[in-house]
């Protein structure tokens, strides 16, 4: 039995449904556990591209258990538009859970995002949309009416409910937002109607993987988002509602730190964040247009360019004590193919003071300058390399050197989009056999 939690190290995107979806295959059960519709997976399969935003990667392995865990914010009329797709696919969903304890998000919470961020003006987050802070906000606000997957399962409740939020959100809409206020049959009727199609697979999720434990499971937990976007940890206020980072996995599935054998950080080769907020190596020329174009840094949910830089071992080995990382996926390192150079920042420089770990006072990171080492780039494509060896030497001395300044070593490297466009070293099997 080995649980093994995957975590983004960076700012989102770094490839984990890639990764997620290679540990699935040696999984019985796999958990997703925060976050909601404002994450993006996208997993090539074949050639045959698919994304994912709220189901678990899990879900293209026939007989894995995936399970939307308690600490997510769920869309019931997303997660029935991936359902559809995902069979249109010719891929079961016959094996998705969610746990009643998830909290829904109603459409009133994606006007309130979309109101609250017209409100932010310049200070504006850049959210995704989609409602994920006001939901969260609902349930840290405790009230008595806010609303969890259980509540979906009783009409008159339910209704109850969304008519009492809505009382709530219409005083905000009119009188703080000036947004459109909402009737409750425009939030409610939608919401009724894709009930019937998720309420056999709502289920008591702690009970339920707890039973899977005793039965001597594998569990893997995936996470969405990044290290730097969450909430206590992340660059604040510049971060998603929830908490991406690998003890959030522990809280979501109600088992304690030392349930969790193993944990891969996800990083990418280089750096990209989406929305506004701290970017310390952030290349605005032409090295991060050619970073965007060979990467495709569009936003999976949104479609947004991608900011881009070079790779950062600050964060990075900030996020692998954070997340107690056991070994590095190295993703999208084809991408870098091209450059004669690569820079890779080692520190930072606060008003001349060496750091080598990122500042929590965001005053202090705001005013970071990058430290750069300039290591050798290899020139050459690298997307047909299946092994260790057959890795240009540049390449090899620029992942050795990641990992020794992440202070955590690289176990698998993405050269590619497709599955099988895979390394994998040692340090991975050593870290999945603890
Ligand atoms: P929210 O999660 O929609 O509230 O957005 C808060 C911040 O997190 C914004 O900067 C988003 O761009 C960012 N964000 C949310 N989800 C993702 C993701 O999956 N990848 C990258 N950035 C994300």
């Amino acid at each position: 039995m080995s649980n093994t939690v995957v975590v983004g190290l960076q700012w989102g995107d770094e490839g984990k449904g890639k990764v997620t979806d290679l540990l699935a295959q040696r999984a019985d059960v796999v958990v997703r556990y925060q976050g909601g519709n404002n994450a993006g997976h996208t997993v090539v399969v074949g050639g045959q591209t698919l994304k994912l935003h709220l189901i678990p990667s899990g879900v293209l392995h026939p007989g894995v258990l995936c399970l939307m865990g308690d600490g997510m914010v769920v869309d019931p009329l997303v997660l029935c538009r991936e359902i559809d797709d995902l069979e249109a696919n010719g891929i079961s969903t016959a094996e998705l859970r969610i746990s009643g304890n998830a909290h829904v998000i109603m459409p009133y919470h994606i006007r309130m995002d979309e109101a609250q961020e017209r409100a932010r003006g310049a200070a504006k987050i850049g959210t995704t949309q989609r409602g994920i802070g006001p939901a969260y906000c609902d349930k840290t606000a405790r009230l008595p009416h806010s609303i969890r997957v259980w509540d979906l399962l009783d009409r008159e409740r339910l209704t109850e409910r969304a008519q009492a939020q809505l009382e709530l959100k219409n005083q905000c809409f009119r009188h703080l937002f000036d947004a459109e206020p909402m009737t409750l049959e425009e939030v409610i009727e939608p919401v009724l109607a894709v009930v019937p199609r998720i309420a056999d697979r709502v289920v008591d999720g702690r009970a339920l993987l707890y039973r899977k434990l005793d039965e001597g499971a594998d569990i893997l937990f995936e996470g969405a988002q990044g290290t730097f976007l969450d909430l206590d940890h992340g660059t604040y206020p510049h971060v998603t509602s929830s908490h991406p980072i690998s003890a959030g996995a522990c809280v979501s599935a109600g088992l304690g730190p030392g349930a969790i054998d193993c944990v891969i950080g996800v990083a990418k080769a280089y750096t990209t964040r989406v929305g506004a907020g701290v970017f310390v190596t952030e290349q605005d020329n032409e090295y991060g247009n050619t970073i965007r174009e060979r990467g495709h840094e569009y936003g999976t949910t949104t479609g947004r360019p991608r900011r881009c830089g070079w790779l950062d071992c600050v964060v990075l080995r900030t996020a692998a004590r954070i997340n107690g990382t056991h070994a590095i996926a190295l993703t999208l390192l084809d991408v870098l193919d091209t450059f004669a150079s690569v820079p890779v920042c080692v520190a930072y420089d606060l008003d001349g003071e060496r750091l080598e770990y990122v500042p929590s006072n965001q005053e202090d990171l705001g005013r970071c300058r990058p430290v750069y080492e300039e290591l050798a780039g290899w020139q050459q494509p690298i997307g047909a390399c299946r092994t260790w060896e057959e890795l240009p030497d540049n390449a090899r001395r620029y992942i050795d050197r990641v990992g020794g300044l992440a202070g955590v070593p690289v176990g698998l490297v993405g050269v590619g989009a497709d599955r099988d466009q895979t390394i994998s070293l040692p340090a991975f099997e050593r870290a999945r056999g603890r």
